[in-house]
């Protein structure tokens, strides 16, 4: 089969976009997937992404022991037991937790690529891992892109050019888009500098702005660890089927 790789720049996009039968990755470089795949990997049980921190709070209301996560303008929200930071979600807090998220781009964005055959998490931290598991899916492949409030977003484009990168060097008959093109392209003049490519990036200066400078190198870590996330029904956990 060849397979196609497609790169949707923006969930606005995913009208105009067919996921079905398809290997799909979300993809939010600051902070949600990375925050994500780092939990998963320190052996949190089950992660649920929702859309608003109310349904957060409802949750845990009803269910005792899990922990809600996230944030709103980058920030932590009021209440919450951790806010959107990678580095919060260490062994010592998460293993064996059942976690409740939402976010401002990332978990809307899984949830509106429900329709996907299978719908993986992808990260830097999880770069090599993702694409082993991908290529044995042996489906066409859409990486779609959170960006930020609708925009166009250089860290999750940059991610998405550095996993097409690689699928056309172990898979020569690999059909991209144009998008998918672009991508790499993006990803083919920076790979020397992905942690400044992250930090000059439009939200890396804002959470720089607010404090959080330390979540983009952080972000930026490639292969960090060797898990990968996927989303069935509504919640992610680690994918063990390949
Ligand atoms: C997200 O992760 O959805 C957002 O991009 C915002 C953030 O975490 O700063």
């Amino acid at each position: 089969m060849t397979r196609s790789i497609d790169v949707i720049f923006s969930p606005d996009l995913l009208p105009f976009a067919c996921l079905q039968g398809k290997s799909v990755v979300v993809i939010d470089i600051l902070r949600a997937t990375t925050t994500i795949t780092f939990a998963i990997a320190n052996g949190a049980t089950s992660i649920q992404p929702v859309l608003t921190p109310e349904q957060a709070f409802a949750i845990r209301q009803e269910q005792s022991g899990i922990l809600i996560g996230g944030e709103r303008h980058g920030k932590p929200v009021t209440g919450f037991n951790l806010g959107n930071s990678p580095s919060e979600y260490q062994r010592s807090v998460v293993f064996g937790k059942s976690i409740v998220i939402t976010t401002t781009n990332g978990t809307r964005t899984m949830h509106a690529c429900v329709s996907a055959d299978w719908l993986f998490i992808g990260s830097f931290l999880n770069l090599g891992s993702l694409i082993r598991v991908l290529d044995q899916t042996n489906n066409h492949v859409a990486f779609v892109c959170s960006g930020r409030e609708g925009q166009f977003c250089t860290e999750d484009a940059l991610f998405a050019g550095a996993c097409v990168n690689i699928f056309c060097q172990i898979d020569n008959e690999v059909c991209l888009t144009d998008s998918a093109k672009t991508a790499q392209l993006l990803f083919q003049a920076n790979h020397q500098r992905v942690f400044e490519s992250i930090r000059n990036s439009d939200h890396g200066r804002y959470l720089a702005s607010i404090g959080l400078e330390s979540d983009l190198e952080f972000c930026s870590l490639v292969d960090l660890v060797d898990v990968v996330p996927v989303m069935i029904g509504d919640c992610i956990s680690l994918c063990d089927a390949f």
